[in-house]
């Protein structure tokens, strides 16, 4: 009996050395240690030794099962390790692969800094409406029904049809100068406002066009503004935007709810002003109409002329991303295709 104990023990042995996968350890502790297994047969022989001897053999068939049961569980652990170390995913050198995080539109990046610029010279932020009505989109601008400047504001107009409303009475914004009696008509000046907000107008579409786009409108309210407190106001922004080496210059133009009226020209940022096809090859860029507000859009709000004037511009959103990201088709800004927004971090 004690012989065959010893050559069971030197079998398993020999067999659990040799098992190359987890599932033969699972096999053989089932050979050896299982209910019907080898060792509970030898056991089951013990009624045959004699009562003197079962004691020491009772010893020597439970240590044959612990040196069994501990082989097989040392097997089983470095089968699991040596596995473990040969898989890639588990190699913690390996780097890991970066989560895909959106960014921000340009458009959106230079909106908020815009604001932020402005946020600084104490301007207050307001919303209005994108559906307007003809009276604050021209008629409180100074832009009468058959005026002429109508012409260049070609308008989107909504059908209204089957409503109590005129014909006419009611468009998509052209400007966001629109808000600029409602603002006047409710708050006292002095103030400062800034309205930033999406503009419509009936454009072919093209490099430098589109029907919807991005304009930030300020004005100021106060007494005894000049001409000279737009011009720093306009420099200092642009200068925050664009970084100290901007330069500005202004052009008179015309526009009916400001007198006088200036063009701002940056020195073109793509070329640096040697002349390119963005800046038409004049080396500077138009960004920025303004002007000194007109008495009568002050009056049609209500404001008292003789106590209180001011100054209004408005930002073309798309043209400071271009002149500031390089980009030369206003379409990209618009485009969804994520390899293009991947570029601006
Ligand atoms: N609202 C004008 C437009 O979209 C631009 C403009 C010109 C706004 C002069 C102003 C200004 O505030 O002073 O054509």
């Amino acid at each position: 009996m004690r012989e065959e104990i010893n050559n069971l023990k030197n079998e398993a042995v020999a067999q659990i050395m040799e098992a190359a996968t987890s599932q033969e350890i699972e096999n053989l502790k089932i050979v050896y240690l299982g209910r019907n297994g080898k060792l509970n047969s030898l056991i089951k022989n013990l009624k045959d030794v004699t009562p003197e001897d079962r004691k020491n053999i009772g010893m020597l068939i439970n240590s044959c099962k612990e040196t069994i049961t501990t082989l097989l569980s040392d097997k089983r652990f470095s089968l699991v390790k040596s596995l473990t170390e040969k898989r890639d995913f588990f190699d913690l050198s390996v780097p890991g692969q970066n989560p895909k995080t959106g960014t921000l539109h340009p458009l959106t990046t230079v909106l908020a800094k815009v604001k932020e610029v402005f946020g600084q010279l104490g301007y207050q932020i307001a919303d209005g409406p994108e559906i307007e009505t003809d009276h604050y989109n021209f008629e409180a601008l100074n832009i009468t029904k058959d005026h002429p400047a109508r012409d260049t504001q070609q308008t989107f107009w909504v059908d209204t049809a089957g409503s109590k409303l005129t014909p006419g009475e009611i468009i998509m914004r052209t400007q966001t100068s629109a808000m600029q009696g409602r603002v006047m008509e409710k708050i006292k000046p002095p103030f400062k406002v800034l309205v930033p907000g999406k503009c419509f107008r009936y454009e072919q579409v093209d490099a430098s066009h589109g029907f919807e786009f991005w304009q930030v409108e300020g004005f100021v309210v106060d007494e005894n503004i000049r001409l000279t407190d737009l011009f720093g106001t306009i420099d200092f922004v642009l200068k925050e935007i664009f970084g100290p080496e901007a330069q500005t210059k202004f052009a008179t133009t015309n526009f009916p709810f400001v007198e006088p009226g200036v063009d701002t020209y940056l020195k073109c940022t793509i070329c640096g002003g040697k002349g390119c096809s963005f800046c038409k090859n004049t080396g500077w860029s138009e960004i920025m109409p303004a002007g000194m507000i007109h008495p009568n859009v002050l009056k049609m709000a209500g404001i008292d002329t003789k106590k209180w004037n001011g100054f209004a511009f408005a930002i073309g959103l798309s043209r400071i991303v271009n002149l500031k990201y390089h980009i030369h088709d206003l379409r990209v800004l618009t485009n969804p295709d994520l390899r293009i927004l991947r570029q601006f971090k």
